[in-house]
């Protein structure tokens, strides 16, 4: 007798908290999944009441993975609440900042997390499928590997005096001038974290994807639209620019951060903390249905590099040509996330590059002084999960009366819903499931590479809380809900 009900909790090898459950019909086969996300940060209350300026520092406590996206993406809130026109040299400290912090990141997701699954396989033994595995198995992958990731670290040191919990982008502008000793000292790093981006785009291009080409084009198959942030030339941006929403069928609205409402709308799903953003521009309304979706785009790698027209630095804009020779404009297999991701870290390095050969970087024009008043500020950045928006309102004293966060992880909340779904129909049949199925349920999820103790603020009344309370046969008493 095939069990109802199957329970993958917890979902390993992401950020955060959840669990994936999989009902089964009499027959056996699939008949509905949900990822439930079962943490709770709640920052847009606890953050009302505070001084917008205090608000870089604050929110960089959301993620301990995604602290610099935050404190930027803040910062650009305040100087839009200040009104402030920071200095050039100040934004380049900041892009900086960020370009390194990427490239961290993107190590960590490919190599740590979802890299596991490709380089060890999706059937080895979990004991294996893991960054302990791949270095046993490819010691001096491994070895790149963790090198680089302690480069990240000392690069932001020294540029911003700390890595994690950073406090140097303020209302304004950037507190701390990169020094030319300073800088000689990153650029050496930066250069290593370069060439290990390039070859590791061409390892994962000849010894990884091509083995698992047939799982790239069978798990997590949806068709969506893609969200991301171009310059006015179309290039892809991380730091600046306008968003761009793509539809299923490539044609695309490019708007400012500040008019984000007119375009997208949140929904609250009953069995989770982590709110569904959904295209409202499209005016088709919201469905997860897999066979009629409404509504529904991506955010993160693959959706950057879906809508953007070209790429502004030499070695990324050629793996993005061989990709959309490859896999087409919008692709929109799952899996590809994953290669996606190699091109954004080829991207952010070869840009981390440039701004540390620009002499701008070391000039001490770096802040201007701000004033606080009542106003609303919006600020964005592309986060390494996806297009991140902070939104206050501020009252003539400065202090904060509201604040909105939409976090990348959060666009990609019914995505990733569908794509568990349509993993779990394709390869559950008949009641019969493997320790390996369920992995590449996982995979499907892990594509999209969500933290979630970053997306999880919702506290605004309609909290998603229910308590059941069964009597002592199991029968169900009484249902709470607020
Ligand atoms: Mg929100
Ligand atoms: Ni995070």
């Amino acid at each position: 007798m095939a069990p109802k009900t199957i329970t993958i909790a917890p979902v390993s090898r992401i950020e955060g908290h959840a669990k994936v459950t999989i009902q089964l019909g009499d027959d056996g086969n699939v008949k509905d999944t949900w990822m439930n996300v079962v943490e709770l940060r709640g920052f847009e209350k606890f953050c009302e009441g505070r001084p917008a300026e205090e608000m870089p520092r604050i929110v960089t406590s959301i993620c301990g993975v995604c602290p610099w996206h935050h404190h930027l993406a803040s910062a650009k809130a305040c100087d839009a609440v200040f009104g402030a026109n920071i200095p050039s040299a100040g934004k380049k400290l900041r892009q900086l900042c960020q370009e390194i912090a990427y490239t961290s990141d993107e190590i960590l997701h490919f190599f740590f997390l979802a890299g596991a699954d490709f380089v060890m396989g999706p059937g080895a033994d979990y004991a294996v499928r893991n960054v302990i595995g791949i270095v046993q198995s490819n010691p001096e992958v491994g070895k790149k590997v963790v090198r680089c990731r302690h480069l990240g670290t000392q690069m932001l040191n020294i540029v911003s005096g700390k890595s994690i919990h950073p406090v140097t982008a303020v209302p304004g502008g950037f507190s701390k001038p990169l020094t030319i000793k300073e800088r000689d000292e990153v650029i050496k790093m930066a250069e290593e974290v370069l060439q290990f981006a390039k070859w590791a785009i061409s390892w994962a291009k000849t010894e990884i994807f091509p083995k698992y080409l047939d799982a790239v084009k069978t798990v997590g198959i949806i068709k969506t639209g893609f969200m991301g942030t171009v310059k006015d030339d179309g290039s892809m941006d991380l730091y600046e620019g306008k968003i761009r929403l793509m539809k299923p069928d490539g044609t695309y609205e490019d708007f400012d951060d500040d008019k984000y409402t007119d375009y997208i709308e949140e929904k609250v799903l009953p069995w989770s903390y982590l709110k569904v953003p959904y295209a409202k521009s499209w005016g088709e309304g919201f469905s997860m249905d897999l066979d009629s979706p409404k509504g529904i785009y991506r955010t993160n790698t693959l959706a950057r590099i879906n809508v953007c027209d070209k790429m502004s630095t030499p070695c990324a804009q050629k793996e993005l040509e061989e990709f959309r020779k490859n896999f087409g404009r919008p692709a929109q297999l799952t899996l590809l996330y994953n290669w996606a991701r190699l091109i954004n870290l080829v991207y952010s390095a070869e840009h981390m590059m440039e701004l540390l050969n620009d002499p701008e970087i070391t000039s001490k024009e770096i802040r201007v002084p701000v004033k606080p008043r009542a106003a609303r500020g919006v600020g964005h950045v592309e986060a390494p999960r996806g297009t991140l928006i902070h939104d206050y309102t501020t009252d003539a004293d400065g202090m904060i009366t509201r604040a909105n966060l939409i976090v990348g992880t959060t666009h990609n909340n019914a995505p990733m819903n569908m794509s568990v779904k349509q993993a779990a129909k394709t390869l559950i049949k008949d009641g019969n499931y493997t320790e390996q199925i369920l992995n590449t349920v996982e995979m499907a999820i892990r594509a999209y590479d969500p933290c979630l103790s970053c997306a999880t603020h919702n506290l605004d009344g309609t909290l998603p809380v229910k308590i059941t309370i069964l009597g002592p046969d199991g029968e169900v008493k009484d249902v709470l809900t607020n």
